[in-house]
This record gives structure tokens, sequence and C-alpha cells, in this order.
């Protein structure tokens, strides 16, 4: 498992960006799909992004002041009343920070200690939360019951014995598992799409907001990839599900660093350190909503909600992931294609990809082949993730980007099995 600079061979250095594409050191030029792991929606350097930057210095006279600001307010009450009318917001710094948060206050509201994850679903690099993201499927356990298996060698036998670990999209193994943990589970987090693209499907869904619900869980959705991508509201517009608690990142700094979690006052209100003795949770951090994080945040998002924005955007992904399904297709490379909104990923199989188990079973060493191919060629994206489409990227890059990935398969037949 590796972090999000390296991959095998050797990480490529980049050394600037505009609009939709990245140069390396070298001064090669690609069409960028990475787009910062998608948290740039609206393209490298967007020129309300730029603005906003200079308004924040220009009025605050600084980048931080520690205290409240009333942008905070403004911004936070835009994301409740996208995330969770009715709710309450908290500022953090990064997407990790809003699931461990959310993870906390799910701990102290219910009293209980126990936490759920689904296998392949990442919430960040942080101890509590870092098992079963990425197991080897033979030590994993059986695809309907899998066991908890750390990612990483700081997590120790305690963390591991509090963590539950559910197979996505097999409600009745799920179930199962929730109804025998009920009493001592704090939360069920989950990513509503795995790996961003592959939607829990809808009956899944709806019966796990139900069963949580009666048993008293609060249910996490951890929408860091998904929020503003797959949706302005993300998961849960899609799905019409609102969750107990939504966990924010990426997009919501516009290209700063920042997070949230948008959700029930009730559970939020432990965070209120006016609250009862033994109630509160503590949290802070010196840059929690700090005036450029958030004014930028606000003006992205401002930016994503204008008319006809976002169905530009998707238009344009579904374009290009329209494009790449048809070049498969017409040299006979088995695959299935996954996304909404914004983004998309493609697998290589026959079989349908519904989980971790499925991907796993996905021929992923052709889709490696395929991406150090493609960033030969003028693509960059890292090997096996998913592409992230931005509003700076044109029709012209879809186009070019068809050409390079037709080019990049043809250059791959004389050594692959297709
Ligand atoms: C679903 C999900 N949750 C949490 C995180 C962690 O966010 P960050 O990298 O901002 O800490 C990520 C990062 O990719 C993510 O994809």
């Amino acid at each position: 498992m590796a972090g999000i600079k390296y991959f095998e061979p050797y990480p490529v250095f980049m050394k600037r960006a505009a609009g939709s594409h990245v140069w390396d050191v070298d001064g090669n030029e690609y069409v960028d799909y990475l787009m910062s792991y998608g948290a740039l929606i609206l393209g490298h350097g967007a020129k309300v992004v730029r603005d906003s930057i200079e308004e924040v210095i220009g009025s605050f006279g600084t980048t931080v002041l520690g205290t409240p600001t009333e942008v905070e307010i403004a911004y936070g009450t835009t994301l409740r009343d996208i995330y969770h009318p009715g709710g309450s917001v908290r500022f953090t710094n990064s997407g990790l920070e809003a699931t461990t948060l959310a993870v906390r206050l799910a701990r102290a509201h219910t009293g209980r200690r126990k936490i759920a994850k689904f296998e392949g679903h990442y919430h960040g690099a942080v101890d509590r939360l870092l098992f079963s993201y990425s197991p080897e499927v033979a030590r994993a356990g059986n695809a309907k019951s899998p066991v908890p298996i750390a990612d990483s060698a700081d997590v120790d036998k305690g963390l591991l014995s509090d963590s539950i670990v559910l197979p996505f999209n097999e409600w009745d193994a799920t179930e199962n598992i929730l109804t025998r943990n009920g009493k001592d589970l704090a939360c069920v987090i989950m990513e509503p799409f795995e790996e961003g693209v592959i939607p829990g499907e809808r009956e899944f869904m709806n019966n796990l907001r139900k069963l949580t619900r009666d048993l008293e869980i609060p249910l996490i959705f951890d929408e860091v990839k998904t929020g503003f991508r797959i949706r302005l509201g993300g998961a849960t517009e899609f799905y019409s599900i609102v969750p107990d608690i939504a966990c924010l990142g990426k997009i919501i700094g516009g290209g700063l660093p920042m997070g949230a979690v948008v959700g029930k006052a009730d559970i939020l209100a432990h965070l209120d350190p006016r609250g009862k003795q033994g109630t509160e949770v503590f949290h802070s951090g010196t840059f929690n909503g700090n005036p450029l994080s958030v004014n930028v945040g606000r003006a992205t998002i401002d930016a994503l909600s204008r008319p006809g924005a976002f169905d530009l955007l998707r238009r344009r992904t579904d374009r290009l992931k329209g494009g790449v399904s048809a070049a498969l297709a017409e040299r006979d490379v088995p695959h299935q294609m996954a996304g909404e909104g914004g983004m998309f990923n493609v697998y290589f199989t026959s079989r349908p990809v519904r989980n971790y188990r499925d991907i796993k079973n996905s021929d992923l060493r052709l889709r490696r082949f395929l991406d150090l191919e493609l960033i030969t060629n003028g693509v960059y994206l890292k090997p096996g993730n998913r592409f992230c489409l931005s509003l700076a990227h044109s029709d012209d890059d879809v186009r070019l980007t068809l050409e390079k990935i037709g080019h990049s398969m043809d250059d791959l037949a004389p050594s692959a099995a297709f």
C-alpha cells in the first residue's frame, strides 16, 4: 500500500500546472486526470480561486486569525443547507480530520466503542480507521464475513478487537453482522461509492439506512471523494438518504487544505464547549476554518453551483467515459465502467464490479500497464486511480485523451493478452 505520491516503478515529479494540464520536470505535458485526487473541480489555478486568495489577503490582511469569522458562518450555512438542512457543521483541515472527528463524535454520542466499516473503503491515514482498506484477500476471511486486517504497522490488536468489517453490497451478510454487533457499535462509516465510483446499490443503501436507524447506530457517509463531485450534494443527494454525519474534504477547500463534518445537531452538540460536564468532545486546530480555505472553498462551490456548470462537467465526463468504453470494446477488451458526475474508473473484467473482492479479481496488471503507457503518451493519472475531470477540461482535451487511449491500447496489444 503506497500513499498518494508514490507508485512503481517511480513517481513523476511535476513542475507546474495550468487549467487541465500539468508539466513534469523534464518539460513533458500531460492532460491531468488526477486533479490532485479530485480536489480541483475548477482545474489548476482557476481565476475565481486566484481572485479569492487575493481578496482574502486584501480584506483580512492575513491568512489566519484564530478567531471565529463571519465567512465561516456563511460557508458553514451553505454546506449545512446542501448536506444536512437543520444540522450543524464543524470545519477541520483535511478529510482525515473530518472522519476522525466523526468517529469520535459517534463514540461520545452512543457511549459505545466498536467501529464498523466496509472492506476496501478508505477513510484517511489514522490508526483507528486503517483496517481492511487494502487487505490481502488470502488473509481477509470469507467474502461475506471478512475479518479486520491492519493496513499499517501501528494499528494494534486492541484497535482491531474494536473493529468490525462489513462486505459492501452484500445485504444479508451486512444485516447479520450489524444485528449481532448492534449494541456495541458506535457507528457505521462508509464510502457510499467505493473508490468514489462503485455505487452502493439502492436497495442496499436504503436497507442500511433503515437498519442503522432501528439499531440507533449513527451512519457516517464519508463523502471526501464523492462530495461536490458525483452531485453537488454528493451521495447524500444521489441517494436522497441523509446520514447522521457526512464527512467532507478535497473540493470543499477549492484546492486549499480543508475538511468538515456536517450532521445532526444533537450529535455535533457534543462539540459545544458550554455543554454539560462529561459530554463534551474536545476538538481544536490552529488552522480550522481559516479565512483563506473558507473563502477559496466558498468561491469554488459558488462557481460550481452556477446554472449549467455541473451539467457541463457531467457531460464532458460522460463523453470521456463513453469513449474509453468504446475504445476498449472495439479492441474486445472485457471491462466495466463505474462512476457518476465528474469522475469514473474502468475495471478490466467481464463480471460486474460491486465491491473490493470484485476489484481484486479484475485484471489489475493490465490496468497498470495501460496507465503507465498513458503517462508515456501524455495522459496523467496515478496508475489504477479514478479519472477526475474539472470544469477546465475541454472537449479538445477529451478528444485528445481518447486518441491517446487508442494509441496506448494499440502499443500495449503485442505484450498484453487481448
Ligand atoms: C473517502 C476518503 N476519506 C478520507 C480521506 C482522507 O482525506 P485527506 O487526504 O484530506 O486527509 C480520503 C483521501 O483520499 C478519502 O478518499
